[in-house]
């Protein structure tokens, strides 16, 4: 069996659910089901034998090292982190306490437990780690796209602790041997999305009939890949990608948030109209800047394409209206995650 660790956050949950449709190997899920982790992601496999969920920290050896003894994976793969980059400006704590310390607990958890184990399972091993294009900070208009050996210069407090993150991945291996392999993606978009973050938080306001909130000019750019496109990658890199390298993830698809917002708010025009006759444009506004935003990402994602094959399937056009799709049949599941501590946030953030 596989491990996956923040399996029931928005990338983990879709990798899971992406992994029991493809394969009868069965997947061991622990998420410490933080406000970002849903259980309801993963319903459909509710009594499915293939996934088995553990509630708990990648921070806790202890737990870690049971489940590791018990279920033998032959691969760990790294979802779980704190992710999102508005709240590590309002405090950083939880970041540096997963994405870092929890990080080398997991590394040591893991070595242990592959340092026992039997030759032939010891060289198949993997531990894969999955990080993001943010490490590598922000490029100047038209310089080339990131490529694996870009330097790394974070500019978040959540870009600075994931490259932390990366940099143990790479100690681990080049100093004990560890078997690691390392994705650094570009933004995701899709299904299970948090409404917190640009993408679901336009769709989600939009149909409220709330403000579309976008930073400062609007003119950063970001390069979109649908989160199953990511998900396959990830597969393939754990198939066939050589131990100890880095591969970028990435959709050759650079928008403005812009253009973003403004295509989502094309599509619900048609797919869902406003009742008063208006477009969704007019809730668009312009508010205050995010501190340190880095002004634009772009991912080469060539060496995974000559070397694993690996290509997106979707354009942002066939994707983005996929998501669109799926926000609006699945209110049930936006309405359950923007209860409560989410309302707090939106208060915090964005204040009125
Ligand atoms: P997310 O915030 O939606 O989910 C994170 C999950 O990790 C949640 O289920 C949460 O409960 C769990 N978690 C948090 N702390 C934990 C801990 N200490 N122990 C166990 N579980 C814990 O994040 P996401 O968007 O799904 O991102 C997943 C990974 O992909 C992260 O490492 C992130 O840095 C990386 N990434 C994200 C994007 C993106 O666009 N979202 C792009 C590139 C890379
Ligand atoms: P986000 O989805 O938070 O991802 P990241 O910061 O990891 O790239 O933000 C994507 C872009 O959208 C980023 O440039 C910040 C911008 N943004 C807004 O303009 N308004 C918002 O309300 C949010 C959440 C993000």
């Amino acid at each position: 069996m596989i491990l996956t660790t923040g399996g029931a956050g928005f990338i983990g949950s879709n990798f899971v659910l992406d992994w029991c449709a493809a394969s009868d190997e069965p997947v061991l899920n622990l998420d410490k089901l933080t406000y970002a982790g849903n259980l309801g992601n993963l319903a459909s496999l509710r009594g499915d034998p293939r996934h088995v969920f553990v509630q708990g920290d990648i921070g806790d050896a202890a737990l870690l090292g049971r489940l590791l003894a018990e279920h033998r994976p032959r691969a760990v793969l790294n979802f779980a982190a704190e992710s999102h980059v508005d709240r590590s400006i309002h405090g950083a704590e939880d970041f540096i306490q997963t994405n870092i310390v929890g990080t080398f607990h997991l590394l040591e958890s893991v070595r242990a437990y592959w340092s026992g184990l039997p030759a032939a399972e010891k060289a198949a091993f993997r531990f894969l780690h999955v990080s993001t294009d943010e490490v590598y900070g922000s490029l100047d208009e038209g310089a080339p796209p990131f490529g694996e050996t870009h330097r790394y210069a974070p500019n978040s407090p959540y870009s600075a602790s994931k490259a932390a993150s990366d940099h143990l991945v790479r100690a681990w291996h080049h100093t004990h041997g560890l078997p690691v392999l390392t994705t650094n993606c570009s933004n995701n978009y899709g299904p299970y999305h948090f409404p917190e973050k640009l993408i679901p938080l336009c769709i989600h306001n939009a149909l409220a009939g709330k403000p579309l909130p976008i930073y400062g000019d609007g003119q950063q750019r970001r390069d979109w890949l649908y989160v199953r496109d990511h998900c396959a990658a990830i597969r393939r890199v754990l198939e066939a990608g050589r131990v100890g390298e880095v591969y970028n993830i990435g959709g050759g698809s650079e928008m403005t948030n812009l253009e973003v917002v403004t295509r989502l708010c094309d599509i619900l025009d048609a797919l869902r109209p406003r009742a008063d006759g208006k477009v969704y444009r007019e809730q668009i506004r312009f508010v205050a800047d995010r501190p340190g935003h880095d002004r634009r990402y772009a991912i080469d994602a060539g060496k995974l394409e000559r070397e694993l094959g690996w290509k997106p399937a979707e354009t942002f056009e066939s994707a983005i209206r996929k998501t669109v799709h799926w926000y609006l049949d699945n209110q049930e599941w936006v309405k359950n995650v923007t209860s409560g501590a989410y309302r707090d946030w939106i208060g915090k953030h964005y204040g009125d």
